[in-house]
């Protein structure tokens, strides 16, 4: 049903740099981005699976966990990146009381990733963050293993795999993550299009990643609508009354815990058309986000209407490399990361 997703692995192979912290030195210095090449290239592709668990999930959840997770949204919901030591605590206690809860492990995975794609908070690269991505791996994975169900998860975990792989140069740990994202896009494409395209968009401006980065977004929003939004006026007028809150399409519409998404997605979108330097375009996607009914209490709505102003500049802002005086660092790498959708 769903269309046959692009060739995935040797893309996020050549770029997997690109999907880890925007201003981790090891990932800017130039020349780096491509990840090491195996001296001897298995012929098989690893599982995407990793050995069975033999714990068996839990079916209810205990007061702490339910507390934990109430904590998780109240902070993501009010964009309070402070309270993440805080959210970490109690879900980590959660945990270890009930290590069979597979969304106690997704929220863990969660929040550290949350850690590290908005680290650029803090104003400087923070080394620090290898040891977050590395958490989330390792929670998502449990997560995943007790619990298979849910595919949004599945894509956390592969962009977690890819992220890791990329600062460790693993090729094998990318491989397996550029297959578990194939396998996610493939299971709701509505939703892992954006999570591939958040893992491609840091690929040089110009390269053909960046233009699947691109094209993946054009192919989840014609998903969305049902049919292909027209390229050279992409305006999502005729299609708001698609909107829905059931089914796979929920994801391309605001809802509860991710009461602005629709925004979000059309800024990340045209970030990265402008990054291409297609400015013109960019305008008209990002015009989509003032159509949502809750634009009004979006609060980022002043930097999307700068960011329509100042396309044209920001052209060479959003393509300069990570260490250049002008670079501004957008998609994964923004210090709105996951709040310009999350946030309320
Ligand atoms: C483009 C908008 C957008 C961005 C950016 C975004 N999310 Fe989400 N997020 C969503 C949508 C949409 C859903 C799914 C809503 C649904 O299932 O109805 C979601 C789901 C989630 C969930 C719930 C998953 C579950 O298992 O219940 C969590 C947690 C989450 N996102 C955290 C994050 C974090 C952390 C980041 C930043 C790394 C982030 N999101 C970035 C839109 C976004």
């Amino acid at each position: 049903m769903s269309p046959a997703p692009h060739a995935l692995p040797d893309t996020l192979r050549a770029t997997a740099c690109a999907l880890t912290v925007a201003a981790l030195s090891a990932c800017v210095a130039p020349g780096v981005g491509e990840p090491a090449q195996p001296t001897q290239a298995p012929t098989t592709l690893a599982p995407t699976t990793q050995a069975p668990t033999t714990k068996r999930a839990s079916t209810t959840r205990t007061p702490a966990a339910q507390g934990a997770s109430q904590l998780m949204w109240a902070a993501l919901n009010q964009g309070d990146y402070a309270a993440i030591d805080r959210v970490l605590q109690a879900l980590q206690a959660a945990y270890l009381q009930d290590p069979a809860d597979a969304t106690t492990a997704a929220n863990i995975g969660f929040v550290q990733m949350w850690r590290v794609s908005e680290s650029a908070r803090n104003g400087k690269p923070d080394p620090s963050v290898l040891a977050n991505v590395a958490t989330a791996r390792r929670f998502l994975e449990e997560s995943v293993a007790l619990d298979g169900s849910d595919a949004r998860r599945q894509g956390f975990r592969a962009s977690t795999r890819l992220a890791e792989g990329a600062m460790h140069r693993d090729p094998a740990l990318q491989r397996l993550g550029a297959a578990d994202m194939q396998d996610a896009v493939r299971a709701w494409p509505q939703f892992n299009l954006f999570t591939l395209a958040r893992n491609l968009g840091g690929a040089p401006a110009g390269s053909k990643t960046l233009q699947q980065a691109i094209d993946a977004l054009w192919q989840a929003q014609d998903l969305c609508i049902g049919g292909t939004l027209p390229r050279h006026d992409p305006d999502m007028r005729p299609y708001m009354g698609l909107q829905t809150g059931e089914g796979l399409n929920r994801v391309c519409w605001n809802s509860a815990i991710a009461p602005h998404n629709f925004e979000g997605f059309f800024l990340d979108w045209g970030d990265l058309l402008v990054k291409s330097g297609d400015a013109a375009t960019a305008r008209k996607i990002y015009a989509n986000a003032k159509l949502s009914q809750d634009y009004g209490t979006w609060p980022w709505r002043e930097l999307l209407e700068a960011r329509i102003r100042d396309a044209d500049v920001n052209v060479a802002r959003f393509a300069a490399p990570a260490d250049a005086p002008q670079y501004v660092p957008i998609g994964r790498g923004s210090p709105i990361a996951c709040v310009s959708c999350h946030q309320k």
